[in-house]
């Protein structure tokens, strides 16, 4: 695996590779991003997989967990040559911003101020343009994102098609602990035993989805059960709603696929999940 720190010796790597599935991330690599990569060597005509980690300030607000957000490279990299990438993008913060950014990619208010929006003001924001950014360096045909940043990969996938950007988006299944808890890089701000009660997130999810599959129309009776199960056990749910796949708008029509989220503190761990109807 080569590793580029600077944009030129990316793009000259970049010119010789083909077709490029691409997997951007912040780093602190768990078997989630090694699926991704795995997926990124399958998909179909690709002869090459680029990653890159960027930690990327833009995203995190002014109350986040930016500085101490972990850095671990020398892992990372022997997990990502064991995954079989190719080539990884690693710039420095001197490299990406330079100056101050002055130009930012501004998704739909109406979208990216709703749930994950509406806790985390101006993160989309930070996504969407740092994706922009990395996707002109690198120039992939195709990207993969996780499922578990469910509404990020929504706006990118509306990125993508309003600005009609030449990659395609995929999104990979959430890939989970053997006792269902969505593996995230975040999971490793939980003590002991708060890493025992995390799982109950997704047994929450789990039995809302399981009720709509069972024709519960009324969606907010599941929902409200679900999020005073997790309040009893000293979460604090940010929300926990059935929302249409699409565009994570409430849902109007009876045949719509559905997801349901949740985000929720424990502790000092802010944890998103969701779960597929
Ligand atoms: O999902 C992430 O790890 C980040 O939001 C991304 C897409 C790498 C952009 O910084």
């Amino acid at each position: 695996m080569l590793i580029h720190k600077s944009i030129a010796t990316l793009r000259a790597a970049r010119a010789q590779a083909g077709r490029v599935a691409f997997v951007p991330t912040m780093g602190n690599l768990h078997d989630g991003h090694l699926a991704l990569m795995r997926a990124a060597r399958k998909h179909p005509n690709i002869n090459t997989v680029i990653a890159s980690i960027f930690v990327n300030r833009l995203q995190f607000g002014q109350s986040e967990d930016f500085d101490k957000y972990p850095r671990t490279f020398e892992a990372d990299r022997e997990k990502l040559s064991a995954a079989g990438v190719h080539h990884l993008f690693i710039p420095p913060e001197t490299e990406m911003y330079p100056q101050p950014q002055h130009y930012h990619v501004t998704p739909d208010p109406e979208f990216a101020s709703i749930l994950e929006g509406a806790s985390r003001p101006g993160h989309f924001r930070g996504v969407a343009t740092v994706v922009l950014k990395l996707f002109n360096i690198v120039q992939p045909n195709v990207a993969l994102f996780g499922k578990k940043d469910y509404q990020q990969l929504i706006v990118l996938k509306n990125m993508v098609r309003e600005l009609a950007l030449p990659v395609e988006i995929v999104g990979q299944d959430i890939v989970r602990a053997a006792d269902g808890l969505a593996l995230s890089s975040r999971n490793g701000y939980l003590s002991a035993s708060e890493r025992a009660e995390a799982p109950r997130l997704y047994r929450q999810l789990t039995a809302v989805a399981e009720a709509v599959r069972h024709g519960e129309r009324d969606f907010t009776r599941p929902c409200s059960a679900a999020l005073a199960e997790l309040e009893r056990y000293g979460w604090k749910v940010d929300y926990l709603v059935v929302r249409r796949r699409d565009d994570l708008k409430a849902p109007r029509e009876l045949g719509e696929s559905l997801v349901v989220l949740a985000a929720a503190r424990l502790g000092t761990a802010r944890l998103i999940d969701n779960v597929e109807i």
